[in-house]
Formats: C-alpha cells, sequence, structure tokens
C-alpha cells in the first residue's frame, strides 16, 4: 500500500486519520503535514503519524494526497506541490468545501486523478455523510481508494454530476445545522409553556437521537415512521397540520436552496485566485 499524505492536520484530518487506524491501515502509512508545531506534536503522540512542516516533504512519495486545508488555503499551496503532484501523478482528495474539480485541475494540473469529497460535522464521530465526486482520470481502483478513506469516519456516496455537489454542501453538510436549529427551536417551545431550560433541552435532545436512530435502525421512510406515530386527531397530527398551514416543506427548499446558492457564490469567489 503506497503513502497517504494529508495537507493540514486540523478538525477532519485527525478524524480522517482516527478512522483509517481503526480500519488497520498502519500509521506508517500515513504522513500530514501541518504548520503548526503544537498541532504535529499531538498528531504524533495521538495517532503515531509522521509529521511535516512542509507541504513538499508529506507529499514527496505519496500515493494519495488528501487536501484537507480551508478552501482559502488552497490556492497558496498549490505553489508549493504542482511539481511535485506533476511528477508523481497521486490520487487527489480534496475535502475543501465548495472547490471543484476544475480549480484544483488548474492549480494542481490536469492530468491529476482528483476526487471531491464533501464531508460533514458528524465524521468528527465517526457518524458523517459525505458525497464524493471523481473526474476522468481516477481508476476503479482509486475509487476504491477515496471511498474507504472516506468511508472511515461514516456513509459515502458517489456524485456523478458535479454541480450536485453544490445540493450535497447544502443538504448534509450544512444539514446538521438544521436538526441544531430545530432542537433549538423545540427547546424554546417547551420553556415557553413553563419547561425548567434544562429539562426541555435533554427532552429536546434525545428524541432528536431517538428519531435519527430510529431512521437509520428501522429502514422504514420517514413517512411511514411519521404516520406510525400521527394517530387521527391526535397530539402529533395537531402540531404536523400546525407545520403543513406554515408550509415547512416550502420553508425547508427555499432554505436548502439558499445554501445551494451561497455555495456556488463561494467556489466562484475563488475563480479569482
Ligand atoms: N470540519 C468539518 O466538519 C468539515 C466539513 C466539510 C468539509 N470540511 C472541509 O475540510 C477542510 C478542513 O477543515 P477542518 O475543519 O479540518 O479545518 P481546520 O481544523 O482549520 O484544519 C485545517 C488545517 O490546515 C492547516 N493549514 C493552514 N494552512 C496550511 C498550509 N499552507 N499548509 C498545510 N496546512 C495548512 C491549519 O493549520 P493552522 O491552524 O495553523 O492554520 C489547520 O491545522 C476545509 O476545507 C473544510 O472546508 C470540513
Amino acid at each position: 500500500m503506497t503513502h497517504i499524505a494529508f495537507i493540514g492536520g486540523g478538525n477532519m484530518a485527525r478524524s480522517l486519520i482516527g478512522g483509517l487506524l481503526k480500519t488497520g491501515v498502519p500509521a506508517t502509512k500515513l504522513r500530514v503535514a501541518e504548520p503548526m508545531a503544537q498541532a504535529r506534536e499531538s498528531l504524533g503522540r495521538d495517532f503515531g503519524v509522521t509529521t511535516f512542516d512542509d507541504n513538499r516533504l508529506a507529499a514527496a512519495d505519496a500515493g494519495v494526497l488528501v487536501l484537507a486545508v480551508k478552501p482559502q488555503v488552497m490556492p497558496a499551496i498549490h505553489h508549493e506541490l504542482r511539481d511535485t503532484l506533476q511528477r508523481n501523478r497521486p490520487l487527489l482528495i480534496s475535502i475543501a468545501a465548495g472547490v471543484r474539480i476544475d480549480q484544483l485541475e488548474r492549480w494542481f494540473g490536469n492530468l491529476l486523478p482528483i476526487v471531491r469529497c464533501m464531508p460533514n460535522t458528524p465524521a468528527l464521530i465517526g457518524a458523517g455523510a459525505t458525497g464524493l465526486c471523481a473526474n476522468l482520470r481516477v481508476t476503479p481502483q482509486q475509487r476504491e481508494q477515496a471511498q474507504h478513506i472516506l468511508d472511515a469516519v461514516g456513509i459515502t456516496r458517489w456524485i456523478d454530476d458535479e454541480t450536485l455537489m453544490d445540493t450535497v454542501t447544502a443538504l448534509s453538510g450544512s444539514g446538521p445545522a438544521y436538526f441544531f436549529a430545530f432542537v433549538e427551536a423545540l427547546e424554546e417551545a417547551a420553556v415557553a409553556q413553563g419547561m425548567p431550560r434544562e429539562t426541555a433541552r435533554m427532552l429536546a435532545v434525545q428524541t432528536c437521537l431517538g428519531a435519527g436512530r430510529m431512521l437509520v435502525e428501522s429502514n422504514e421512510a420517514p413517512a411511514t415512521l411519521r404516520q406510525r406515530v400521527t394517530s387521527p386527531n391526535g397530539t402529533t397530527q395537531a402540531a404536523l397540520e400546525s407545520f403543513s398551514a406554515d408550509q415547512l416543506p416550502r420553508i425547508v427548499t427555499r432554505a436548502v436552496a439558499a445554501a445551494t446558492r451561497r455555495g456556488a457564490e463561494l467556489a466562484a469567489a475563488l475563480d479569482k485566485e
């Protein structure tokens, strides 16, 4: 197996490294380039991986290079890495939110096999959802490699049409925040009725966890589970009718469209780089 090098040793890289080690990838196969000495020390201590303060050294003999830096850092690192990447042609995996494959090809060279991924924050606890999109140079074996790396922190789905990656961002990328906002609103609603905040939060949070687990573990459609807890003329029906009157699906559709548009705008801003 060839080396996997991470450029950027922040939160996402740490969760991917932790996940890969759990799947049995030896620490000796992993390299991380990270500018902060303190972060390098903790990566070495926590995972036993080799760390570098020079991106070129980490990338030197990598078969897979994972770009785990913020999108705005991406244009700056291409000067350092372009020659190495053109010489070795490793599989380039980018997890930078919103950065398009054509931008990566422009910065790092258009002969590279590239997989663009969009993970989400639950990846930090191994419960992520990642959309992956490959350019035409990615071989079936490299697709498997990329999927193996992202499967280490949750579930993965291939997206054939790259324009849908902005929808992935708006659905699963930003999605955790939608649920946090909903739990906040539930908590406030119960507090407004006189419930102590701590009790309201605990019940709201556990309800979110329980509903999520039922969705995953029952394998039933969300609509089926909803109908099952909705007795005719009962309390749930009263609440759902109120959601309907307030056009919940329209509210969600508009929010997801706004996030999709914003994703495309943020990527377009990087076109000037
Ligand atoms: N966190 C998420 O849930 C999530 C979800 C989806 C996608 N992503 C994407 O994943 C990427 C990483 O996110 P993150 O949350 O892991 O961010 P992060 O914790 O800030 O990690 C980025 C790391 O890259 C380092 N870095 C900065 N400049 C560098 C350079 N020139 N060369 C090498 N390393 C450099 C940073 O070091 P310093 O701290 O010293 O600057 C930091 O340790 C981002 O592009 C983000 O869009 C993250």
